[in-house]
C-alpha cells in the first residue's frame, strides 16, 4: 500500500484526518476515520474515488450512517462521505435523466412550471431521505410516502432498497448512476435494474445520484398517508432512539412459518438480552438501541448473541442487515 501524505491538502476535496465517525451514524457508536473525504459533487467524487484507489485504498462510502455499525478504535485507510452531495432537484423537461445528473446540466427553480407536467425528481447521493420526501409532498408527488420515517441518504436508501411493508425505495426509481472501481459512472434505467429485498443488487458499486418519478397527487392526500405511517412507526419501532434500524432481514416466510426477524427474537425471549450499553429495543426485537454509553464491541456482540439464541431455539438462521465495519478489514486496492 502506498504511503499517504499526511495533508488534508494532498487530496483533491475536503478532508479530515482521524474524522470522528460516531456522530455521522444514527446508532453513535465507533471511532475515527484515518482518512474521511467529503466530495460535494459527482465530479468530485470521481476524484476522491479514483484518488484513494491511486493511493491504495478502497473507500468505503459512508452516506446517512443509518444502517451501520462502525467499530471501535481507527478504522484504517479512506471513507468517502456523501454529506455535502445533497442536491435535489426538478429536471427541465426536455433533459433526459442522465443529462440532469451531471453537475453542469443547467438547474432552474421552474416555480411558473406545474410540477404535475414532469414529475421527475434528480437526487444526489446525500440528499437526505426525510429532505426527498418532504420535497416530493411539497410539489404533490406521490410514491414514497410509504418510506416516511426511514432515516439516512438516498444513495443508501437505494442501493438497500429501504422500505417497509407500504413500500419500497425503488417503487419510485427511473433511473440510477452508480461508480465504477476505475471511478467512471455508469446509468442504470429501472427495466435493466434487478432490485431484490432490501438490496438492490447493484454489483456493490456506490450510488452517486438517482432520478424518481412520481405519480402526481393532491397534497393533503399524500401528507394525510405520511401521517399515517409515520404514527403507526412511532408505535412500533424505537425511531427517537439511537439504532441502525433493523438489525435482521426478515427470513423467507416459507422457513419462518410467516414470521419476521423482529417476533423470532421477541419469541425466544431476545428482548432480555443486553451488553453493556446496547440494549435489544422492548418495543421491537429487531432494533438493538444504544442507551447512551454502548461500544461497538458491545453492539457486534449483542447482534451475534440474538443471532445464536435465534438459530439454537428455531433453527433459523438470520441474515445480517446492518452493515458492519471492522477496523481489521483493511480495504486495499492494486496501485498502478
Ligand atoms: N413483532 C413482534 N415482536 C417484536 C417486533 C415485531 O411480535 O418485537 C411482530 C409484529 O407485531 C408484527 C410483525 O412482527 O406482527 C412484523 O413487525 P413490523 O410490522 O414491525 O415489521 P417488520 O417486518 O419487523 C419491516 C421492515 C422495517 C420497516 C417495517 C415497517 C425489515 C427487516 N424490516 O419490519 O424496516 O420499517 O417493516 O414497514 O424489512 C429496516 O429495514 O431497517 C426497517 C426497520
Amino acid at each position: 500500500m502506498a504511503s499517504v501524505d499526511s495533508s488534508p491538502s494532498a487530496w483533491p476535496c475536503a478532508a479530515l484526518r482521524d474524522a470522528d465517525l460516531a456522530r455521522r451514524t444514527t446508532l453513535r457508536v465507533g471511532g475515527q476515520a484515518e482518512w474521511l473525504l467529503e466530495p460535494a459533487t459527482p465530479e468530485e467524487f470521481q476524484d476522491a474515488w479514483r484518488a484513494a484507489r491511486e493511493r491504495g485504498f478502497v473507500p468505503r462510502l459512508l452516506g446517512g450512517g443509518a444502517n451501520l455499525v462502525v467499530d471501535d478504535g481507527v478504522l484504517p485507510g479512506v471513507v468517502i462521505a456523501t454529506d455535502r452531495m445533497r442536491r435535489i432537484f426538478r429536471p427541465f423537461p426536455e433533459v433526459s435523466g442522465e443529462e440532469a445528473l451531471n453537475s453542469e446540466t443547467p438547474r432552474g427553480e421552474m416555480v411558473q412550471r406545474d410540477p404535475a407536467e414532469d414529475p421527475r425528481l434528480v437526487c444526489w447521493a446525500g440528499a437526505t431521505m426525510p429532505a426527498l420526501l418532504r420535497s416530493a409532498r411539497e410539489l404533490g408527488y406521490s410514491g414514497l410516502e410509504g418510506i416516511v420515517g426511514v432515516p439516512g441518504q438516498v444513495g443508501g436508501g437505494v442501493a438497500m432498497n429501504a422500505g417497509g411493508k407500504w413500500g419500497d425505495m425503488w417503487d419510485c426509481i427511473e433511473l440510477v448512476r452508480v461508480g465504477n472501481d476505475d471511478g467512471s459512472f455508469v446509468d442504470i434505467a429501472r427495466e435493466d435494474a434487478d432490485p431484490l429485498y432490501r438490496n438492490a443488487n447493484l454489483g456493490g458499486r456506490p450510488v452517486i445520484g438517482a432520478v424518481l418519478r412520481f405519480d402526481p397527487q393532491p397534497k393533503l392526500l399524500i401528507q394525510e398517508r405520511m401521517s399515517e405511517y409515520l404514527l403507526h412507526k412511532r408505535t412500533v419501532q424505537p425511531v427517537t432512539e439511537w439504532s441502525a434500524g433493523c438489525v435482521f432481514k426478515n427470513p423467507d416466510p416459507e422457513i419462518s412459518d410467516g414470521r419476521s426477524a423482529g417476533r423470532l427474537v421477541d419469541e425466544v425471549g431476545g428482548k432480555e438480552l443486553s451488553r453493556g450499553g446496547a440494549i435489544v429495543s422492548p418495543l421491537h426485537g429487531n432494533f438493538i438501541v444504544n442507551t447512551g454509553q454502548a461500544t461497538a464491541t458491545d453492539v457486534f456482540t449483542l447482534m451475534e448473541d440474538l443471532h445464536d439464541l435465534v438459530a439454537q431455539k428455531t433453527g433459523i438462521d438470520l441474515v445480517f442487515e446492518v452493515k458492519r465495519w471492522r477496523a481489521q478489514d483493511v480495504l486495499t486496492a492494486p496501485t498502478s
